[in-house]
């Protein structure tokens, strides 16, 4: 999918189908009123006719009337005095699945219709990109090809003031390269447990790694990770035929010396439970245990293409969590690469045994901020739900840039205390700390496990439990929090 920032009204572009807003009690809004007056008060008949009022989200299609000319497609905005950003939320999404369902190759949208007069251009074109986006995703890899609906449409003609122009250009530019990360993290996310498995993250980040000049891929092997030491690793991938592995891909954009910032995904290509084996319900959706590092090459593929100015550094750290004969048991020791010793006292808390030795790892970037990102607990969906990740860390400042960020990507997160005095859940009668806190604050005690991990830089920590996929009728990756960490990392180089 192609889109374009143009200066000229919405009638001019060449386009199938020109997308406008209608406020409500069937007000037209200006590029609405331009397309009546080219067609000869076409919308304000079929409006007048009772055809649309202009409820936010509810859309009408008017088909040309002549060969050769172009359809409208009205979109209610809501009313004109209380046009919120809420509203043009409910707009653009209606609009977007209206757009890649129609039989057109070329649309254009008038985009000064859709702004809310709180908001700038930059957040409208953002808005529209990825809903767009999201409305043409498709994860068809394994349907038969008759059964697969090509979306026609290619081309999107974003149209907007001359004074608009620059900023949108700008804004047009990101919305494409995070919309082109979030693709890539869906796929990942979406593709099936069989295929994807530890070594096909490795190769996902080689292939990365190819097409991009600035990025250096490293990737260690168990043989790697036993002389190293990542133990803890080690104990997670045990149980499975396919072996663990430490991925990092160095983006180097800014500074020679300049400190990088390290993003570290969880990658649980398959989360059984292990040996404390988990339910049968939905174990299927355990296929996404992986957003973390999909969100992480995802963030790669848009950083590498925005050619942003900073050093990132990606690491995937990744391992199938299975039962066998091999698999650690609850009640084992191991000896994590910091040093510190963990009881397992729950196989199926492993994701913080692999990120543990990867915050290790990383001190080696001497980072200038470390973000991890996982599907770290279910107690996180119980306390946030599916609208927001939670945030937790050891760095004021890097979390309210990250909160920050989510709010104006609308891929929000929200804080959870992270106090000394819940260290005390983590203790154990054998080892320097258990890897569970009990049933309580169960996300608050996964993020005091690595906190001790963490001390050595300014770190925040995203569980990203409840964001990542959806279940359902709708079960898919979402590409989530790509947005939020990208406006991160576009704010960061600005500053
Ligand atoms: N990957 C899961 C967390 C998860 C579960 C995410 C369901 C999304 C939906 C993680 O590895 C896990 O199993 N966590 C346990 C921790 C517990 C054993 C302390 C959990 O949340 O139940
Ligand atoms: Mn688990
Ligand atoms: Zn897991």
């Amino acid at each position: 999918m192609h889109f374009t920032i143009t200066t000229s009204p919405v009638d001019q572009p060449k386009a199938g189908l020109r997308a406008v807003g209608l406020f409500h009690k069937r007000k037209l809004g200006a590029q609405a009123t331009v397309l009546d007056e080219v067609t000869e008060g076409r919308l304000t008949g079929v409006v007048k006719a009772g055809e649309l009022e202009g409820d936010a989200g509810s859309t009408l299609l008017i088909p040309s009337a002549a060969k050769g000319q172009a359809g409208s497609l009205l979109v209610g905005l809501g009313s004109r005095k209380a046009f919120s950003a809420k509203n043009a939320r409910k707009a653009w999404s209606a609009l977007a699945k209206v757009l890649v369902a129609r039989p057109v190759d070329t649309v254009a949208i008038g985009l000064e219709d859709l702004l809310p007069p709180d908001q700038d251009i930059g957040w409208l074109v953002h808005g529209l990109v990825a809903a767009i986006g999201d409305a043409a995703y498709r994860y068809d890899t394994y349907k038969r090809k008759e059964d697969v609906k090509p979306i026609r449409l290619k081309t999107v003609h974003l149209c907007v003031t001359a004074e608009q122009a620059s900023a949108a250009e700008q804004a047009c530019t990101e919305a494409t390269a995070i919309l082109a990360g979030v693709n890539h993290t869906r796929d990942l996310g979406n593709a099936p447990p069989n295929v994807l498995y530890p070594e096909a993250l490795a190769e996902a980040a080689r292939e990365l790694a190819q097409q991009h000049k600035k990025l250096k891929l490293t990737v260690l092997d168990e043989k790697a990770l036993e002389k190293l030491g990542a133990n803890a690793i080690l104990a997670v991938g045990r149980g499975s035929e396919r072996p663990p592995r430490l991925i990092a891909l160095e983006y180097s954009g800014g500074d020679k010396d300049a400190a990088p910032i390290v993003l570290v995904g969880k990658g649980i290509t398959f989360d059984t439970g292990g040996i404390s084996l988990k339910p049968g319900a939905a174990m299927d959706e355990m296929k996404y245990d992986m957003c973390g590092a999909a969100t992480v090459l995802g963030v790669m593929t848009a950083v590498s293409q925005l050619k942003l100015p900073l050093n990132v550094v990606g690491v995937i750290t990744s391992a199938e969590n299975m039962p066998d004969g091999r698999a650690c048991r609850p009640g084992d020791i191991v000896k994590t690469l910091s040093g510190q010793t963990v009881e397992i006292l729950n196989t199926d808390a492993e994701g913080r045994l692999v990120l543990c030795d990867a915050l290790t790892w990383v001190e080696r970037f001497k980072p200038k901020a470390v973000i991890d990102i996982a599907t770290l607990t279910g107690a996180c969906i119980i306390a946030l739900g599916h609208e927001t990740s939670a945030v937790l860390g050891n760095d004021e400042g890097v979390i309210a840039a990250l909160k920050q960020a989510g709010t104006t990507s609308h891929d929000r997160t929200w804080e959870l205390p992270l106090w000394e005095e819940y260290q005390e859940q983590l203790k154990s009668n054998f080892a320097d700390m258990a890897n569970i806190g009990g049933r309580s604050a169960g996300t608050i005690t996964a993020a005091c496990f690595l906190a001790r991990f963490a001390e050595k830089y300014p770190w925040a920590h995203l569980d990203i439990a409840g964001v990542a996929w959806k279940s359902g009728k709708q079960k898919g990756a979402t590409g989530r929090p790509v947005p939020l960490l990208m406006r991160y990392l576009i704010d960061q180089s600005a500053a």
